[in-house]
């Protein structure tokens, strides 16, 4: 059997139509597992659907924020082996500037979104028994760079939720886990240039970047972590933080 082998299960990713969450399920596809991915962008999340390796795949187009939009979407749910919750926003704000729209924007999706959708697949018991729940967190929370205070408390609130879901499955077997990679070569930290360049959002995470020995990572490098937390393979691992990308502090 291969390593990480995830052959039969099935796997919902959030953010599957850009980023880590694009390149986690085609790795999940190819290593066995049936997706339901999920995006806003209807076109980007067939793109991801068309790279995936088998079939029985579904695609699911939602925006989160709306309560309705994330109700439909459980419904339309299979009995689920893992939740891969990759779906946020970065945004730099300087705390002077902070307003309360700000925080509710920040929270709403990196933090009240991943929190209810793991509520009510529970609820409507589709996680089954010997699951893995895997949340996106960032090296940000313990390593802060100007301009972040909300994206990073906002990780820093998904990495203790993540801790105490895992405490309150274990009897069932179901793990929970989180990811904090350094900055990763994905849209959210770049855009687009005149010239048909890309270059990093914002001037505060592009010095961040010196603080890299081992350079910015690729998407591909995290969903390699993903495909892991949601295998047998690490079954005996729950309610860590695997921080990625060798920062040094
Ligand atoms: N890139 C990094 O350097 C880095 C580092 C550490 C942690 N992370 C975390 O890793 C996760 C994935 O980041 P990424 O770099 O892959 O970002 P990305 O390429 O910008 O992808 C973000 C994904 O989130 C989805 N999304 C955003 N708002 C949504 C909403 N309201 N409803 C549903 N989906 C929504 C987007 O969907 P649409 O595109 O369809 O709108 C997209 O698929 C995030 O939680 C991020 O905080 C990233």
């Amino acid at each position: 059997m291969a390593f990480c082998d995830l052959t039969g299960k099935k796997i919902l990713v959030t953010g599957a139509s850009s980023g880590i969450g694009k390149h986690a399920a085609i790795l999940i596809s190819k290593q066995g597992g049936k997706l339901i991915i999920t995006g806003r962008d209807k076109s980007r999340l067939e793109e991801t659907l068309k790279e995936l390796s088998g079939d029985n795949h579904l695609s699911i187009v939602a925006d989160l924020v709306i309560e309705d939009e994330l109700v439909n979407l459980v419904s339309q749910l299979p009995k689920l082996d893992g939740l891969v919750h990759c779906a946020g926003i970065v945004g730099p704000t300087p705390v002077k500037f902070i307003r309360e729209n700000d925080i509710k924007k920040m929270l709403r999706i990196n933090f009240e979104v991943p929190v209810l959708l793991t509520s009510r697949i529970l609820l409507m018991k589709k996680l089954v028994d010997k699951s893995s729940v895997v949340f996106m967190s960032t090296v940000a929370t313990k390593m802060p760079y100007f301009g972040g205070a909300l994206y990073n408390s906002s990780k820093s609130a998904i990495e203790s939720y993540s801790s105490t879901l895992a405490l309150e499955l274990v009897k069932k077997g179901i793990r929970s886990n989180c990811l904090s990679p350094g900055l990763v070569n994905t849209p959210l930290i770049k855009k687009p240039v005149s010239d048909g360049q890309m270059e990093i959002v914002d001037e505060s995470l592009g010095r961040y970047l010196k603080k890299y020995p081992m350079g910015i990572g690729e998407p591909d490098d995290v969903a390699n972590a993903i495909a892991f937390f949601l295998s047998d393979e690490s079954r005996w691992v729950s309610g860590t933080n695997l921080v990625m990308g060798g920062v040094l502090q």
